[in-house]
């Protein structure tokens, strides 16, 4: 079978690729060929992926040329769908992007696969969809309030995709995850950015009081998740992704500066982040119990391994960074 995974030179997707391509793989997931789809946006790399392995197949391409989407998932009987622009700050910087690519890209998609019958659909979302959730933790039936411009992207292609199978009966199937750690992270994100700093003798930056709380989880059980319900999933199945280790944003600074053997005087403290979403909080027994999804990574040694993935890989974050400051 040839899955098409989009957005997979990406941190989430290319992970996907590497466990779906690592030897005995294909026969358990029943996917003799990956073809990805990725358009090398600044978040992209094909470091990510090997491009020798004899079961992949890359296209650099837009989501939204509906020419080629079309003449790839013609050739596709699943697809999975992580393409994306990912980062909110530069939601709120910029949003034109967000919309077109996550909303008009995704609705591209879902074109391309009703007109060719792909059987599967998995859209990859994510915990931002229902906004800020100060007590208790949200349900796949409650309502979407996101509230910055990168959230309301993906919830408005969330419910994109649902209204497919909704409306025509395509096999779509969501997944609303937390945040996701682990090695080959772009270095934009909270944790690299800041251990790629800490490592140079730099300082970092905490937004506001610090006290803003997220789900961590590691990027392989988001990526078993993903697989889990691409295969055992229900038809218009929505499920929430949980990591079970929620920290302030403060005590994630703490773990990070104890893992380069800093202290507090390397953060400076910024203002907060515009509509920074207090805390994000899901339930996720429904995939627990209908899929058997655990989490295999604790947080601290998964945290550790990270840590070394960056000291090792010098020559994957640096041209990143330069990138960024230039
Ligand atoms: N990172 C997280 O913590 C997290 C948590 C939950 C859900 N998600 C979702 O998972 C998915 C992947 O996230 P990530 O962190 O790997 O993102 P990422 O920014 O690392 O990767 C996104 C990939 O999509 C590609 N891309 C962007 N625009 C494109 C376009 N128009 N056409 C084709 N390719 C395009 C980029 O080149 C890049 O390779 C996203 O849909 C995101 O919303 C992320």
């Amino acid at each position: 079978m040839n899955l098409l995974v989009t957005g997979a030179a990406g941190f989430i997707g290319s992970a996907y690729a590497r466990m779906l391509l690592a030897p005995g793989a294909a026969e358990s997931a029943g996917v003799s060929r990956i073809t990805v789809l990725d358009k090398l946006t600044y978040a992209g790399s094909l470091d990510n992926l090997d491009l020798t392995h004899p079961r992949l197949t890359f296209v650099r391409g837009d989501i939204c040329d509906a020419d080629l989407v079309d003449r790839l998932t013609a050739r596709a009987r699943q697809v999975v769908h992580f393409a994306a622009e990912s980062h909110v700050d530069r939601s709120i910087a910029a949003a034109g992007e967000f919309v077109r690519t996550n909303v008009t890209g995704t609705q591209t998609l879902l074109d391309a696969a009703l007109r060719h019958g792909v059987e599967r659909f998995v859209h990859v979302s994510t915990d931002e969809v229902y906004g800020s959730v100060e007590h208790g933790s949200s349900t796949e039936e409650d309502p979407l309030d996101p509230n910055s411009p990168y959230a309301a992207s993906k919830a408005a292609s969330d419910l994109v995709a649902l209204s497919y199978h909704r409306t025509h009966g395509l096999d779509v199937r969501i997944t609303r995850c937390c945040n996701n750690y682990g090695p080959g992270q772009f270095p934009e994100k909270v944790i690299p950015l800041f251990l790629t700093s800490l490592f140079d003798g730099g300082d970092v930056p905490l937004y506001g009081d610090g006290l803003n709380r997220r789900d961590w989880l590691h990027v392989e059980d988001h990526c078993r998740a993903v697989e889990l319900v691409r295969t055992e999933g229900t038809p218009g199945g929505v499920y929430n992704i949980s990591g079970g280790t929620e920290l302030s944003n403060r005590e994630l600074t703490e773990r990070l500066l104890a893992a380069c053997g800093a202290d507090w005087s390397r953060v400076r403290h910024v203002p907060d982040r515009k509509g920074h979403d207090r805390r994000y909080s899901i339930d996720d027994t429904k995939a627990r119990e209908e899929l058997g999804y655990r989490p295999r990574h604790d947080f601290a040694s998964g945290l550790a391994a990270t840590v070394a993935w960056y000291r090792e890989n010098r020559a994957w974050w640096e041209p990143l960074k330069r990138g960024l400051t230039a």
